[in-house]
């Protein structure tokens, strides 16, 4: 694993530590980031605008796409379980807002099985640490934008060594003791979200990697109090 890429046999490993996070997803995620990361995500929900359609990659169990109101909604996911659950989250709160059900996908952001200049924002809220080939999902999800159209991304944030390095020994020692007790097990799944935040990059590295694939213009900033990264970038008129 380095910080462009994930061989296959790890990835696979991830992909099963992500699925048996199910049932605790959201709750370990609160206390992980005191409850910051649902401000985040309403950070990026805010930026779309109504209307658009949106793509969001690695949806996981639905928490981000449950609450974008007044878009036409479609979720990828690599893993059936997580779509299920997506699924029924999703467009239960969409029904209840009257409006029609979300689309459900499954493949990878690597190989989008979906058509070129087709969304006005995709969006990806902890999954880009995860994929395998970060260069090739970007290059994808810009295939998939529509000129003009925005890539919105929020994950952990890493701005440099030391940054990272309290990063590393927050999910050791905080997210990794709570884990432990609701799991209860030491082995438990959320050990994954160390191991790809250590092989994560800083967020100059993804700026200059998103320019490269052609976007433009590209913004990478902290988020208050630091522990969350988020990019906007554009795919050109
Ligand atoms: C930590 S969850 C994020 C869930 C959700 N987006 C949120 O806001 O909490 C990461 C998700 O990314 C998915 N994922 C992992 N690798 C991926 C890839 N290469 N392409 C697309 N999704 C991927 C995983 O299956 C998982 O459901």
């Amino acid at each position: 694993m380095d910080s462009e890429h994930i061989g296959d046999s790890e990835w696979s490993e991830l992909q099963a530590n992500l699925e048996a996070t199910i049932p605790v997803y959201d709750r370990i995620n609160r206390f992980a980031t005191l409850g910051q990361d649902q401000r985040w995500r309403k950070g990026i929900r805010e930026l779309i605008p109504t209307n658009s359609s949106v793509l969001e990659i690695g949806c996981g169990p639905g928490t981000f796409s449950e609450r974008i109101v007044g878009c036409e909604v479609t979720c990828l996911d690599p893993i059936p379980a997580m779509l299920e659950v997506a699924r029924t989250r999703i467009n239960k709160a969409r029904s209840e807002r009257g409006e029609n059900e979300a689309i459900f996908v499954e493949g990878t952001a690597e190989e989008i099985p979906l058509a070129n200049c087709s969304f006005d924002v995709v969006c990806c809220l902890f999954s880009f640490r995860d994929f395998q080939d970060k260069r090739k999902g970007l290059q994808e999800m810009l295939r998939v934008l529509k000129p003009g159209g925005q890539l919105l991304i929020c994950d952990a944030g890493k701005a440099n060594f030391l940054h990272g390095w309290l990063g590393w020994l927050w999910m050791k020692l905080w997210v990794g003791s709570y884990a432990r007790l609701i799991c209860k097990q030491s082995d438990h799944p959320w050990k994954w979200l160390t191991k790809t935040y250590v092989h994560f990059g800083t967020t100059r590295k993804y700026k200059k990697m998103m320019r490269e694939v052609g976007f433009f213009p590209v913004k990478g900033r902290l988020l208050f109090p630091g522990m969350a990264v988020r990019f906007i970038a554009v795919k050109p008129e």
